[in-house]
């Protein structure tokens, strides 16, 4: 079953347990809704244009710490290495490393499958001699595993963009370890962790002027809608998205306009006006907090690159010392 090639549809245990975990978690007292769902075809690209805000510097800071850093994180890293990239999305952070990386095997993880399959048709075209094997996955599950074909060999998981910040930390913990149990021996991680910094900056990149963030964060319902069958009415919602200090993260939530009740498979909900619906958590850590982090997770020989202002962080470690 997991011996697919690259042309079939994606590997994907966990579709079938969405609809009782989005039950589940909208009938909580503070109703949630997990981040993962945010990338929905149109959230994927609303996210996109997320990375193209000027308010919005995660995603130019790392790119701007691989232009800078690229050739010693190359050499660092190595070449020919099992490229596992967790939330590939549309393949492109991945793709910018090809030629500095040259892996041997490409393995794009990502929930969105619909949207990794034509990624990696468009990628496989320009890079014939790298082996892509995408997988449709959700890793922020427990108890998620990789395919078989995935080769064991020089593993070098990559997780940019700062998508560790989803995670509480100690989620990020037991994360970081299940990463680090399937290294192998030679195996490392290349991940991005954005840094605490002005609040005003963070609250900026997460409540943009235009409003691609909120719509961003609104678009969840219409995902959430056809995912449960729910008749949630987007304009009665509205988007927050600030910085909490005391818990050291960025959070959205979506906010009641007014008094409603909602409505999906038999079940119903009463939201009073102004009640939220937390979506997502973006933890910011210090440099020391986030190698901390990684050396509690059984990794070791971190480096780390910044950019000049300390605004992100792209960390390299070892699933050995080196
Ligand atoms: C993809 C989780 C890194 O937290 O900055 C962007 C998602 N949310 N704007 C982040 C996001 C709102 C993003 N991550």
């Amino acid at each position: 079953m997991l011996n697919q090639t690259s042309t079939d549809a994606p590997f994907d245990p966990a579709a079938l347990h969405v609809p009782a975990e989005l039950d589940a978690s909208l009938r909580e007292r503070q109703a949630w809704i997990s981040p993962k769902f945010l990338y929905d075809p149109l959230g994927s690209r609303l996210f996109e244009a997320i990375c193209e805000l000027p308010e919005y510097y995660p995603t130019r800071t790392e790119a701007a710490i691989f232009d800078l850093h690229g050739a010693e994180i190359a050499r660092t890293v190595g070449s020919g290495c099992t490229l596992i990239d967790l939330g590939a999305g549309n393949c492109a952070k991945a793709a910018s490393l090809f030629p500095l990386l040259r892996p041997r095997q490409y393995v794009p993880v990502d929930i969105s499958a619909e949207f990794l399959i034509d990624a990696v048709a468009r990628l496989q075209q320009r890079f014939r001699e790298i082996e892509m094997r995408p997988v449709g996955m959700d890793f922020s599950r427990d108890g998620w595993d990789l395919p078989d074909f995935v080769r064991e060999e020089r593993r070098l998981f990559f997780y940019p963009g700062s998508s560790i910040g989803n995670f509480t930390p100690e989620e990020a913990r037991e994360f970081l370890q299940r990463v680090r149990a399937r290294c192998g021996r030679d195996g490392g991680l290349l991940i991005g962790v954005d840094l605490a910094k002005d609040h005003a900056v963070l609250d900026a990149a997460y409540d943009d002027a235009l409003g691609v963030t909120a719509a961003f964060n609104l678009n969840v319902l219409n995902h959430v809608n056809r995912l449960l069958g729910a008749d949630f009415d987007i304009r009665q919602w509205r988007h927050r998205g600030f910085y909490n200090a005391a818990q050291g993260r960025i959070e959205m939530h979506l906010e009641a306009r007014s008094a409603q009740t909602v409505s999906w498979h038999g079940a119903s909900r009463r939201f009073e006006a102004g009640e939220r619906i937390h979506t997502e958590n973006s933890y910011k850590y210090r440099v020391d907090n986030a190698v901390r982090l990684l050396e509690e997770a059984g990794f070791a020989a971190t480096r780390v690159w910044t950019d000049p202002r300390e605004w992100f962080a792209v960390v390299h470690a070892r699933a050995v010392a080196h």
